[in-house]
């Protein structure tokens, strides 16, 4: 059996910052509102002109083979995190593949939400563990900004969500650093807690004026119960992490969490007792960009130089589903 490892990692955000006294020009809010409830001071949204999914996951992919030192024709498979691609199908894996010019490679879409990147880390470690892949382009991308009610009828979550992507090279590790476990779980249960649901499929008809009207095409989130259960849900699986490696939360280096809402990620740092140090948080600048919040904040932690190497990283994520994970990796 193998191990792997994270051998490179990288970022792209959309040029365009929106401020928070940018969105209290148009809609009921207010600058102080949102730094209070959820840490945002800005976030970045898509040029539709320049931007998509798959090229902003592209640029992110080619900084992290960058990194690691990879070529193009080196990777052996990808598994594409979103939920929000730029088809309805076929996913953007095979958009990113096309322009990457690895045709003929696989690609794998993953429809996780907040826990997707964890989700695809996961199944990109068995991939390589059992040595099927060698070299695996995990990435996390999002156009959140398009969907997003930016009256202020949808102000409870527009204020938050963002776009952004993240890409990381897993690679087969023959030092036992890399990753040493993730942990997967979801609960159907809350499927409609936070959550698209147009268009459906399971409809009589997909899409009717009345449909294009309605508030169902827009994002719908109980902000209370998303908060409630990712407290929870959150100190739950870093713990579950820690024990099945033998662990405890100090051992922790670095404490990377999705960035949901910096009151979430305070709080469970907080249960956690882990002092600022080892806790990295970016929402204040890029907002929660869903699948791509912990690769970008991955690669900034590491641009930054607070991740080093034989650090214990500490991933955790929680979001739509609900679903949660954790990844400890041995960096
Ligand atoms: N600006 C100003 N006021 C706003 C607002 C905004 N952007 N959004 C909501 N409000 C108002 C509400 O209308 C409500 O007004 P009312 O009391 O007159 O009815 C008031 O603020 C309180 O609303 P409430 O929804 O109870 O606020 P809250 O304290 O629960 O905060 C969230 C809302 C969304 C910030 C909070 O529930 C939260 O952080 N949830 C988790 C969200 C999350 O992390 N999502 C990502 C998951 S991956």
């Amino acid at each position: 059996m193998y191990t792997s490892k994270i051998a490179g990692i990288g970022h792209y955000v959309p040029e365009k910052v929106v401020t928070n006294n940018d969105l209290e020009k148009i809609m009921d809010t207010t600058n102080e509102w949102i730094v209070e409830r959820t840490g945002i001071e800005q976030r970045r949204w898509f040029n539709p002109d320049e931007d998509t999914v798959s090229n902003m996951a592209t640029k992110a992919a080619r900084m992290a083979m960058e990194r690691s030192q990879t070529k193009v024709e080196e990777i052996d498979f990808i598994v594409f995190a979103t939920i929000t691609p730029d088809y309805f199908f076929p996913g953007s894996g095979v958009l990113m593949q096309r322009e990457l010019g690895l045709q003929g490679i696989g690609a794998l879409d993953i429809r996780n939400a907040c826990s997707g990147f964890i989700y695809a880390l996961s199944i990109a470690d068995q991939f390589v563990k059992t040595g099927m892949y060698k070299n695996v382009l995990v990435v996390g991308a999002e156009i959140q900004s398009s969907a997003l009610d930016k009256s202020t009828a949808g102000r409870s979550s527009s204020v938050i969500f963002a776009d952004g992507a993240g890409a990381a090279i897993i690679t087969r590790s023959e030092n036992g650093k890399g990753i040493l476990s993730t942990h997967l779980h979801a609960d159907g249960d809350f499927a409609e807690e936070l959550y698209v649901k147009d268009p459906g499929s399971s409809r009589k008809v997909r899409l009717s004026q009345e449909l294009i009207e309605g508030p169902t095409f827009n994002l719908t989130m109980n902000g209370n119960a998303v908060f409630k259960h990712a407290v929870v849900r959150f100190s739950e699986v870093i713990q579950e992490a820690l024990q099945h490696n033998g662990h405890s939360p100090e051992d922790i280096d670095l404490f990377i969490p999705h960035q949901a809402n910096l009151r979430i990620s305070n709080f469970v740092q907080k249960q956690m007792n882990l002092p600022d140090e080892k806790v990295f948080n970016n929402i204040m600048h890029y907002g929660n960009t869903t699948a791509a919040s912990i690769p970008i904040a991955i690669s900034e932690a590491w641009e930054k130089e607070k991740l080093k190497e034989g650090d214990l990283l500490c991933l955790a994520a929680f979001g739509s589903g609900f679903t949660w994970a954790s990844a400890l990796i041995r960096w």
